[in-house]
């Protein structure tokens, strides 16, 4: 695709696309700005979810509700797991911790509430992913817990489900205070409204993913008292302080935020905390949020008692988060890894495309037009590339939509359910969306830039990728590679040969010698054989817990709640 006089140009020299739809991609949207200026939210826009309301005549469990259960379990959300489970579940576990866990079998034999038993199966989950298989007993005897798996294996899962059921059989002793009024007088938050009092905290980087796990709360709370809340940056305070004054047994929070209302006690206690979850956890414990989590971890009136659990997930945990990561557990805790520490899977065909920089707007056009039209994301590392490019393939008649971190925050939902429900199948994005994200049928992750090694590097490619792919669906990923990625090149081609992938000829020089692969993260000496505990007894100890005298002082790429390198600093 070197080739300045690609396809798309000559395309585009012949055609006059102003009036002309490419064929098979929807028609664009352009930007509904009566709706973004609107009072009213659009029904299941985040703080407009429909959601199940708790009345105490219920008893325990409360009844189906057709309408809520279609909203939680059908339609955009609904990702369903695909034919290549498989090169999922059979990936390799290891536990490198002071305790040895019996991983489950089945939903069925995990000792989960009812209730849960049966949101699962709306959920359509048929069997555990092997994060949740070790995660759900860990959890259940009340460990800390460190666990990586590969993108798109269900990790939120494995904290939810386990969480959320335990909390369930005890939630009308348990349940936070709720506003107590009379009915026939109008809810007042400022006269009835408590203070929130959550029993589990779930922290997340990026305002999308704290959205999209309140999601994943609302359906496995479905008909139970569980109340989840949400709050973060960007969002009016007011409104999330009327939020949280309605009662809180579930808060999931940018960290931002939570500090922010760490300060008003009288709106928010964290003193009956059970469950402290720390989603992306390799980027919470970089040093852009340093200061933010310490706070969280250590002041305000948190609950300091030994019975508060603490987990951390990733798809990635370079060495010196690790570190850091096992410093905030019990000295019991439990860390399971899903094969090769910050590895991918099979499911995702990667591509490099050797492209020079100044041809690589025609190429993402030809690239798009050469596949059959499916949900694509297109990566790119600054601000002000996303809004070019999104302009240069609007103009061409493609249905895009982007976000990135200086839009506003009604713009970036906006953006994002766009592209959730099909109407803008084109995302153009920076890096705040690599983590996390979950929305299914994506097809396509495009690297139009490749991430620094200063910039994420290969964890950032492997968080950014994994948008494809998902809980055993298929994907490809392309990534446009010239003179500037030469960085990332050893460590790439080490990546792509691990997951047997075609490595093109340029790259062939930075195959490791003796095909040989090592990555940095690799611990020596500590990977210990495939865990083959089915057997083994509980708790027994297995080895030593892993050492690491070699840390590096930088961890992984800083970015804030909400913000991304500057312009150019990728
Ligand atoms: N056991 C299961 N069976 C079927 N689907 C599942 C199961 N567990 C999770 N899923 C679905 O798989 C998708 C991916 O799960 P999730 O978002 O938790 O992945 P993840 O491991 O957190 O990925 P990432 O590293 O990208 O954050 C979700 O749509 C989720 O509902
Ligand atoms: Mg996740």
């Amino acid at each position: 695709m070197s080739d300045s006089t690609s396809q798309g140009e000559q395309a585009l020299a012949t055609l006059d696309l102003s009036d002309r739809q490419h064929p098979g991609w929807v028609e664009r949207q352009k930007y509904d700005y009566k709706a973004y200026t609107a009072e009213k939210r659009d029904p299941g826009s985040a703080g407009n979810e429909i959601r199940y309301e708790w009345k105490d005549e219920y008893g325990d469990v409360g009844p189906r509700i057709p309408a809520i259960e279609k909203a939680l379990f059908e339609g955009d959300s609904v990702m369903t797991a695909g034919d290549e489970l498989d090169k999922i579940t059979e990936i390799e576990v290891y536990q490198e911790s002071p305790v040895r866990i019996v991983p489950v079998q089945s939903f069925e034999d995990a000792g989960l509430h009812p209730v849960m038993l049966e949101n699962i199966k709306l959920a359509r989950y048929r069997r555990p992913t092997p994060v949740q298989a070790y995660c759900l007993p860990a959890i259940f005897q009340g460990r800390d817990v460190v666990a990586c798996a590969q993108t798109g294996s269900g990790k939120t899962g494995a904290f939810l489900i386990p969480t959320l059921s335990k909390l369930m059989g005890k939630a009308g002793k348990l349940c936070a205070k709720r506003p107590i009024f009379n009915n026939r007088t109008e809810y007042d938050p400022k006269v009835h409204g408590v203070c929130a009092e959550p029993l589990i905290l779930i922290i997340a980087p990026t305002r999308e993913l704290a959205i999209q796990i309140h999601q994943e709360a609302l359906k496995f709370c479905y008909r139970s008292k569980l109340l989840p809340c949400v709050i973060y940056g960007g969002h009016p305070e007011d409104d999330q302080r009327n939020e949280l004054r309605r009662g809180c047994d579930i808060l999931i929070s940018t960290p931002g935020r939570l500090c922010h209302f760490m300060l008003k006690p009288e709106v928010l206690s964290l003193a009956r905390v059970r469950y402290t979850i720390i989603d992306e956890a390799d980027e919470m414990l970089s040093e852009g949020f340093e200061s933010e989590l310490n706070k969280i971890m250590h002041q305000g009136d948190r609950n300091a008692d030994s019975d508060h659990v603490f987990m951390m997930f990733s798809a990635t945990f370079p060495k010196a988060a690790r570190k850091l990561a096992f410093q905030h557990m019990a000295n019991d805790y439990a860390f399971v890894r899903v094969g090769r520490i910050g590895s991918t899977h099979k499911n995702i065909t990667q591509r490099m495309v050797w492209t020079d920089e100044n041809a690589k707007k025609s190429a993402v056009y030809d690239l798009l037009l050469s596949h059959k039209p499916a949900r694509t994301i297109i990566f790119v590392n600054s601000k002000r590339m996303v809004d070019i490019l999104d302009d240069y393939l609007y103009n061409l008649r493609l249905p895009t939509t982007s976000v990135h971190s200086d839009r506003t925050q009604r713009e970036r939902e906006d953006a994002l359910r766009a592209f959730r429900n099909g109407k803008s199948p084109i995302l153009i994005t920076t890096g705040v969306t690599s983590r996390g994200i979950d929305v299914r049928n994506v097809m396509h992750v495009i690297n139009y830039d490749l991430p620094s090694l200063q910039h994420g590097g290969i964890t950032e490619y492997t968080h950014r990728i994994g948008r494809t792919a998902r809980i055993g669906n298929t994907g490809v990923a392309t990534s446009f590679y010239n003179d500037r990625n030469s960085d990332i090149a050893p460590v790439l081609t080490k990546f792509l040969l691990e997951n047997e992938q075609e490595i093109p000829e340029y790259l062939q020089q930075y195959l490791p010698e003796n095909g040989e692969l090592k990555f940095e993260d690799d611990e020596p000496g500590s990977e210990l054989a495939p865990d083959a505990s089915a057997s083994s007894p509980p708790d027994e100890p297995v080895g030593d817990i892993m050492t690491f005298d070699d840390v590096p002082p930088s961890l992984s790429p800083i970015r804030e709640e909400s913000e991304l390198p500057a312009e150019g600093e990728w």
